[in-house]
């Protein structure tokens, strides 16, 4: 049976009740198969499965979706009980945020996600780690997990939740999940429903000119021929955000060995973010 949570304090006393443990899987809702993939994955890890469902205003800039963000709680619900989710924490706002925070800039205490939260999403997004991470946080203090999984499609927030995790000794084992495409290479996301049926066309486009250039490396290119590779092949009409080789923990590109391709950018309205391995192998 899928119970529904919709506060801290009935959330304390069904995590009270749980024995073993404990596996957490993090979402601001409009779940699809990229939830359903990290909520297999903790299921084998834990006796009892937590989901929590909260679109978390901190994160979201003054001119970003938070308004239009979709909120479908019985569709998400209908997968947690398919998915045999003990139980889904949804709060509401002034659950999460008693004494009123609605942005990050508002907001007293909060978690400070040091320099990695300046670079990449954080360059074109001010504030979202650091509101991503007071988030998580929270969640971490009310859910008490054992184990929490995370997308890797969002890369950098893996990232950052690893590093939270280590550095302010959260007792909490991180893992991140491989990121589901649709047939077509599309990484699954809840924003791709803002695509219209033109942009959704084009979207595979960014994963395909991004294997390219993961290929290339394969065959001596650099990390700058890749990305110079790969913005060149991205379709047409993408307004790029960035397009950045770097090691797999976000540092400098490696001039050989294992290294992350990331891509940021919108088409028409929608901002896409993705991201794949790549090994880079010295001239
Ligand atoms: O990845 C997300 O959906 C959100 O950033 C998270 C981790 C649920 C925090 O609001």
């Amino acid at each position: 049976m899928t119970l529904l949570v919709p506060d801290r304090a009935t959330m304390a006393e069904v995590r009270a009740g749980m024995t073993g443990r404990v596996a957490v899987v993090m979402t601001m809702g409009a779940l699809h198969e990229g939830h359903r993939a990290l909520m297999r994955d903790a299921r084998k890890r834990a006796e009892h499965l937590i989901v929590t469902v909260f679109v978390n205003p901190l994160q979201f800039g003054p001119t970003e979706d938070f308004d239009r963000y979709p909120r479908t709680l019985d569709a998400d619900l209908a997968i947690c009980r398919a998915e045999g989710v003990d139980a889904v924490f949804a709060p509401t706002r002034e659950d999460m945020y008693p004494t009123g925070q609605t942005s990050i800039k508002g907001a007293k205490v909060t978690v400070n996600p040091g320099p990695v939260g300046d670079i990449l999403e954080g360059a074109f997004r001010p504030g979202f780690f650091g509101g991503v991470l007071t988030v998580v946080a929270k969640l971490l203090n009310v859910t008490r997990p054992d184990v929490t999984c995370f997308g890797e499609k969002d890369y950098q927030q893996l990232a950052m939740v690893r590093a939270m995790a280590a550095d302010l000794s959260f007792p909490v084992e991180v893992v991140g999940v491989e990121t589901v495409r649709e047939a077509d290479g599309l990484a699954k996301s809840s924003r791709n429903v803002y695509l219209s049926a033109a942009e959704r066309a084009a979207a595979p486009g960014i994963h395909a000119a991004m294997q390219s250039g993961a290929s290339l490396a394969g065959k001596g290119a650099t990390a700058a021929d890749v990305r110079a590779h790969v913005i060149a092949e991205l379709p047409g009409g993408i307004d790029l955000d960035y397009v950045e080789v770097t090691s797999p923990d976000l540092g400098p590109a490696p001039e050989s060995g294992p290294a992350r391709l990331l891509f940021a950018g919108r088409l028409g309205a929608t901002r896409l973010i993705d991201n794949i391995p790549l090994t880079v192998e010295a001239k």
